[in-house]
């Protein structure tokens, strides 16, 4: 028994509506504060947008989806700003390709600002007065705050691409002391951990927030399977590297050594050789290869030919699924954006070998389970019936959050999804046997 006084920690106060909206959006301009005015506006692949189209774009969604439907007498900032920010809406007309986005110098980084405060004081306006406002408001205001939050995941690893393409190789911050333990740290062996199956229970299925894309949430058989404990490091991937992984067609999808061939492909985005070894490109500049930290900025055909090579496999996004329940995995001590690391970390050498770390943070994991509807999904009627369901096809679910992610924007229930080759997301691997 302790003689000392317990304290009963004070209620918790959950943030106004306006508190929580005025923290997303002053993050997404802080994300961009480290730019140049030029580094805003180019577009150096199609996947990448430029970030003053993101911070215009998410402003656009505000403007769209809650003022021009909730805010009497709200005036648009600017006609024409629907057809250069709406993103894939059909519902909501023609608009600029997304291949052209980086061809617009106008409007200004200024006027993008500008728009963005106008958004803001109408939003602002409307929620000072928030008893005479819908339950539907209130919905389309938490999708616009985990939308925004997207596209903060978006700029993050947006702005990296750009600042990639420089020669220069500028950084974006100066590295962070818990971004700088290079080289040094041993790494933490991986284990192998079972995961009981059974009829499992998969989707949301808490209070609150979820996007539809997790619904409904439903029953699915999985078979016994074992989880490895942590992410596969760099030093797991150079051994692939060195062992001519990426010259040997039999660890690899048709498709993936096709592209492998023709883009040249020999070791992870934004890796390069030099005489001291492997550098990659960080948002800090160019730093050498930690052996330690997760690998990361991997193709799903590349996660695919290393589980291969390694004699293991992708685990299916249910697998993962019920892993990270059987584990209870939380977004504590994982790496999140708001570290400002912007790199996944290396687990400590004396990491726990019996628990299952960096579910959460750090990469998304990239599964082996097709991008497609959980059975008796619907879309919403409307534009935003378009959000997620329209793109179910041909891409693949990634899992579990990265270092770019908000850190209260994930869940276990979240479903990711990206095409098979793309590599410019903080994607990492996790095997299961
Ligand atoms: C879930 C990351 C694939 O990039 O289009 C942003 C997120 N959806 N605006 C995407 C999103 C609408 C989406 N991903
Ligand atoms: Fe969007």
């Amino acid at each position: 028994m302790s003689s000392t006084l317990e304290i009963q920690s004070p209620p918790r106060i959950a943030p106004s509506w306006l508190a929580r909206y005025q923290a997303v959006r002053t993050q997404s301009t802080a994300l961009c504060a480290p730019l140049l005015p030029e580094d805003t506006v180019v577009q150096p692949m199609i996947d990448v947008s430029p970030p003053k189209w993101h911070l215009a774009h998410t402003t656009w969604f505000w403007e769209t989806f809650l003022l021009r439907e909730y805010a009497p007498g709200y005036q648009v900032f600017h006609p024409e700003y629907a057809f250069l920010f709406n993103s894939y809406y059909n519902s909501l007309g023609s608009r600029v390709n997304r291949a052209d986005r980086g061809t617009l110098s106008r409007p200004a980084l200024a006027d993008v600002l500008a728009y963005r405060n106008h958004v803001d004081a109408a939003l602002a306006a409307l929620l000072a007065k928030p008893h005479e406002l819908p339950a539907t408001f209130f919905e389309l205001l938490e999708l616009g705050l985990q939308h925004e939050q997207q596209h903060q995941e978006l700029l993050a690893t947006d702005i990296k691409y750009i600042l990639s393409t420089s020669p220069l190789a500028p950084a974006y911050l100066p590295i962070s002391e818990k971004a700088n333990v290079q080289a040094a740290a041993p790494v933490a062996s991986a284990t192998w951990l079972p995961v009981p199956g059974g009829i499992c229970r998969v989707g949301f299925q808490e209070e609150g927030f979820c996007f539809d894309n997790e619904l409904p949430a439903h029953d699915v058989l999985v078979a016994p399977f074992e989880l490895q404990n942590r992410l596969v490091t760099n030093a797991d991937y150079l051994a692939f590297m060195e062992a001519g992984g990426y010259r040997d067609f039999r660890f690899w999808m048709g498709e993936g050594w096709d592209l492998l061939q023709a883009e040249g492909w020999t070791a992870p985005l934004y890796w390069v050789q030099k005489a001291g070894g492997w550098y990659r490109f960080t948002h800090h500049g160019l730093l050498a290869v930690d052996p330690a930290a997760p690998v990361t900025h991997v193709s799903f055909y590349e996660a695919d030919a290393y589980a291969n090579w390694a004699g293991a496999r992708l685990p299916t996004e249910a697998e993962w699924e019920t892993a990270a329940c059987h584990f209870n995995a939380t977004p504590e001590g994982g790496t999140w954006l708001e570290s400002n690391a912007l790199d996944p970390q290396p687990l400590p050498a004396d990491a726990d070998p019996s628990a299952c770390h960096q579910l959460l943070g750090d990469c998304w994991e990239w599964t082996y389970s097709a991008y497609h509807a959980y059975p008796g999904y619907s879309r919403a009627a409307g534009a935003l019936g378009e959000y997620n369901g329209k793109f179910m096809v041909n891409q693949l679910v990634l899992r579990g959050g990265s270092c770019a992610t908000p850190e209260n924007h994930i869940r276990i229930s979240y479903r990711n999804f990206f095409h098979a080759d793309k590599r410019w997301q903080f994607t990492g691997i996790r095997l299961a046997r």
